[in-house]
């Protein structure tokens, strides 16, 4: 028998897991431009191998990310370009005029996200510092967290990480994040009694439903998702699947979905940043 056996005969029958058949050896190439969607696992990782959730998507929605002209998440980065160069606050300081061409100040910003914040003392997503820039320097009012400003600016900023490797610190103040990341990610909850384990560890290229199970990596949010028809960040995704196995989810921007985006991050180290990127 299987690793599915793990799941209780009740999850596999609400849930329908079933075998793919989808093809997970293309290769991504934007503009001439190859990015890193496989690699060898290191030997203290919990996975064989290392696959961005691109793998896992159909022929059709890969396309449309090896376009930026198609893939309809680059019309949030551009609307993020636009916030970048736009007097706000009490300052009347747009983001440029303090941190200059953003291909230069936040190149690389993206792929070490989460990461420690001196001033703040605490683990800051890409949010967070925007927040934290907002309110400290800019004297603007913080965005939402799912607000399209926000989608777009994290879109923006990650855009000027892509293709480098995701490459997140996971020790020093960090590392008590990191342990509950982990804690959090083998815990199971909700009503189907599941971990995030169960599906993206132990059934990853396997179907759930219509869907096809990725490892659950990180390195290409924000995403635009067809089902959203909209840009939607890694904590609203985190809250699906806590919602798709019927628990009670943790707030966006919560400690506790930090600290899993820190250690789902570590889990992808290696993998090319591939922000924006688009999911079905
Ligand atoms: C008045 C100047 C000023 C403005 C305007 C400003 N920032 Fe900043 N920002 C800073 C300073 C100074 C820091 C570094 C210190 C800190 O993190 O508090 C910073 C840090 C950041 C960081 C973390 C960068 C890193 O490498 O650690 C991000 C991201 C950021 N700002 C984004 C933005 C965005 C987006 C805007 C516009 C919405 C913006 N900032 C507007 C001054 C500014
Ligand atoms: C019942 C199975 C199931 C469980 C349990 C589950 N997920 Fe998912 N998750 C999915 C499905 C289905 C998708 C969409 C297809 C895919 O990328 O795997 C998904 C997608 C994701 C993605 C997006 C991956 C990408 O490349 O777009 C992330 C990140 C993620 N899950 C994280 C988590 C976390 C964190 C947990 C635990 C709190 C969790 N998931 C629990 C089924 C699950």
């Amino acid at each position: 028998m299987n690793k599915m056996i793990a799941f209780g005969a009740a999850a596999v029958v609400a849930l329908a897991i079933g075998q793919a058949t989808a093809d997970e050896e293309a290769e991504l190439v934007i503009d001439g431009q190859a990015f890193v969607t496989k690699l060898d696992a290191p030997d203290d990782s919990p996975l064989p191998e290392i696959l961005s959730g691109w793998r896992f998507r159909n022929s059709e929605t890969q396309e449309l990310q090896t376009d930026d002209f198609e893939n309809p998440a680059m019309i949030f980065a551009e609307y993020g370009e636009e916030l970048w160069a736009t007097a706000e606050g009490e300052t009347g300081k747009s983001c440029a005029d303090c941190h200059g061409d953003a291909s230069e100040s936040m190149r690389g910003l993206r792929a070490s996200m989460p990461r420690w914040h001196e001033g703040k003392d605490t683990l800051f997503t890409l949010e967070d510092h925007i927040n934290w820039s907002r309110e400290e320097h800019q004297k603007a009012k913080p965005w939402k967290w799912e607000s399209q400003e926000m989608l777009a600016m994290t879109a923006y900023i990650g855009l000027q990480s892509r293709g480098m490797p995701v490459a997140v610190k996971t020790d020093g103040k960090a590392a008590p994040w990191f342990e509950k990341g982990k804690e959090l990610y083998y815990t199971r909850v909700g009503q189907l009694d599941m971990a995030c384990a169960h599906c993206h560890e132990n059934n990853y290229g396997n179907m759930i439903r219509a869907d096809h199970l990725s490892q659950g990596q990180i390195n290409g949010f924000p995403v635009y998702r067809l089902k959203w028809q909209g840009m939607g960040s890694l904590h609203r995704r985190f809250k699906g699947c806590m919602d798709n196995i019927r628990a009670t989810p943790y707030k966006r921007g919560s400690d506790e979905f930090t600290a899993l985006e820190l250690y789902l991050a570590s889990r992808g180290q290696g993998l090319s940043v591939e922000t924006p990127s688009l999911r079905n």
